[in-house]
């Protein structure tokens, strides 16, 4: 059964590691990512994009097919069903198509409005027994097609977003989605401190995972950070391997071609690079 990501959270932030978000575009992906968290004995969030939510037919096909999985699969660890950068609407639609958890992401409007819907989606989400993200300060890079720089978010701001009564924030520290560019600063560990000392226990959120190297992850861990989200990650993971596959001319041999064939070494990579980042977080083993 899906549950929502706010004790698993809370548990992440008091015993200093974090749980991954894995975003899912198919079947395949979510199989990989829910086999390896049940092998690692780790709690996971799936992610759910509006676009991949979109591809993949709808929520409610998403909803249909995590649930199916967890029971065919046996799967005992805490999963959550989590959407990603979810517009107002958007959230609305996946609280009546049964995900467990969502995030509002406010952060282009003006802080006023930001607060209002957040608050609105406080007290839906709580009906509901789910759990709601919601993020102060744009995270950079492209996602869906819509292109952030990557600000730092202002403290005083993710402390009036935190009060509101959300379970996880998500606070732009100069993090992007996507690769990171040559020059890239790096994460401004400045900002993740003072959004702590503020938020205390809130459990916060690093999007932009993919090419972050490891001894930031684990300094962004000791300052608050409970969920890290990766997406391109997985993707170049499965691109590479795929595309070695086809390069070896292995899809003309034999049945090759057989789509189960040719996104196997695909699925390998994932859980792969799932394997390697719950070691990372720390979360391998916390759901024993
Ligand atoms: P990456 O694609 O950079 O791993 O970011 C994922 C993410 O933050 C999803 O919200």
């Amino acid at each position: 059964m899906l549950v929502s990501a706010k004790e698993m959270l809370q548990k992440a932030k008091a015993g200093h590691y974090a749980v991954g978000q894995f975003n899912i575009n198919n079947l395949e992906w979510t199989k990989a990512i829910l086999l390896t968290a049940e092998e690692m004995k780790s709690p996971v969030i799936l992610g759910v994009s509006e676009g991949a939510g979109k591809y993949m037919c709808g929520y409610k096909t998403v909803v249909g097919m995590v649930n199916g999985m967890l029971e065919e699969l046996n799967i005992t660890v805490p999963v959550a069903l989590h959407l990603d950068h979810g517009s107002y609407e958007g959230c609305l639609k996946c609280v009546e198509a049964g995900f467990s958890s969502i995030m509002f992401d406010g952060s282009h409007y003006p802080i006023e409005e930001n607060v209002a819907k957040t608050k609105e989606l406080v007290n839906i989400a709580a009906e509901h027994g789910m759990s709601l993200e919601a993020e102060v300060g744009a995270i950079g890079g492209e996602e869906d097609g819509v292109v952030g720089k990557g600000e730092c978010a202002d403290p005083q701001e993710c402390k009036t977003i935190a009060d509101l009564g959300v379970d996880m924030l998500a606070a732009g520290i100069g993090n992007i989605h996507g690769k990171y560019p040559e020059n890239w600063e790096g994460l401004s560990f400045e900002t993740l401190d003072a959004v702590q000392q503020l938020t205390g226990e809130m459990p916060l959120v690093l999007h932009g995972g993919t090419g972050i190297p490891d001894d930031m992850i684990k300094k962004a861990i000791s300052l608050g950070v409970a969920k890290i989200n990766v997406n391109t990650e997985c993707q170049l993971a499965f691109a590479a391997a795929t595309r070695k596959y086809i390069e070896e001319g292995k899809d003309n041999q034999g049945k090759g071609y057989d789509p189960r064939k040719l996104l196997a070494p695909g699925f390998e990579a994932i859980k792969a690079t799932v394997k390697e980042k719950m070691d990372l977080f720390g979360s391998t083993g916390k759901a024993e």
